[in-house]
């Protein structure tokens, strides 16, 4: 460690978050928010817009009301906030990483660890989304999570979940050697990899959900204009994880930066691709 505060740990020159008690992997530094940036806008793109769930109704219903939680750097709380501006968004995140100046005035930024129980009341919200949380929450707690989101939610509102399968599918050996200690590291951690199979299960074992939806994109290496985008945030996502995959391989500094090259080089010519997946459910009126 070279480094500390209350909210941060710096290792290596990157910065990350300082909550004991949890195991989130990755960064929360310019380069890991402008990763999200532009991971934000490349799902957009596949998946021809912002969110799945039908909620166009309440988006467009003055005094509505949205959580994001695990907002990060708040790209999807903001990008909503701009587009619905008679909507109240809130965005929360242990990390305090969201910009805290030029925000819409129907945009709120909350710390918290979801893990620890959302502070809200009961019934607060027409809309609850959550996305990217697979290297976040342990293997057992996202049937408590999904239940403290639905907790927060109004009888009649919808509750929106997104992840990735951070296993791209067509590797080459360097990106499969790569991606294998990526993925024992964080399941012997505890985290759950391969959370966006299981999105559906998890919100059926809810009984106050109904109307339950699940549905799938997939971005390849070679599709246009977005590709590249695709294979940038691949890599930078491999980035995050950098300083934990050296230590444990044993790989010295350029040598992971040279890795990376032929990471890059592998998923043009395999054409490596990611899949994401949206659950939605609606809650029911109360019984
Ligand atoms: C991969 S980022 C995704 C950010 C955002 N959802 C997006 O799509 O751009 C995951 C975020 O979850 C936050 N996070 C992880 N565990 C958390 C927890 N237990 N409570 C609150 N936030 C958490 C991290 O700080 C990080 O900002």
């Amino acid at each position: 460690m070279n480094n500390i505060n209350v909210n941060f740990q710096y290792f290596d020159g990157r910065r990350f978050h300082n909550v004991k008690s949890s195991k989130y992997l990755l960064p929360n530094d310019k380069q890991e928010c402008d990763r999200l940036l532009l991971q934000h806008l490349m799902w957009q793109n596949s998946w021809n817009g912002n969110f799945s769930a039908p909620v166009k109704n309440i988006l467009a219903n003055k005094g509505s009301k949205v959580l994001d939680v695990g907002c990060g750097p708040g790209v999807w709380t903001l990008d909503m906030a701009t587009n619905f501006p008679e909507v109240h968004f809130t965005g929360v995140d242990f990390a305090p990483i969201q910009p805290n100046e030029n925000n819409p005035e129907n945009v709120t930024f909350i710390q918290t660890n979801a893990l620890e129980g959302l502070p809200f009341e009961d019934n607060t919200f027409d809309y609850v989304f959550q996305r990217f949380l697979n290297v976040g929450y342990p293997r057992d707690k996202w049937v408590f999570i999904i239940n403290e989101l639905v907790r927060v939610l109004k009888p009649g509102g919808y509750l929106e979940m997104m992840e990735d399968d951070i296993e791209p599918g067509n590797m080459g050996i360097m990106t499969n050697k790569l991606v294998t200690a990526m993925i024992d590291d964080l399941e012997s951690n505890g985290l759950d990899t391969k959370i966006c199979y299981k999105l559906q299960k998890n919100l059926e074992q809810n009984k106050m959900l109904k109307n339950i939806c699940c549905e799938q994109r997939i971005i390849d290496s070679n599709t246009t204009d977005i590709g590249n985008m695709h294979i940038t945030n691949c890599i930078e996502q491999f980035q995050g994880f950098k300083i934990k995959i050296s230590k444990l391989q044993n790989i010295i500094d350029n040598e992971f930066d040279k890795i990376l090259d032929a990471v890059y080089e592998e998923f043009i010519e395999f054409n490596s691709f990611t899949l994401t997946k949206r659950a939605y459910a609606q809650k029911i009126e109360e019984i």
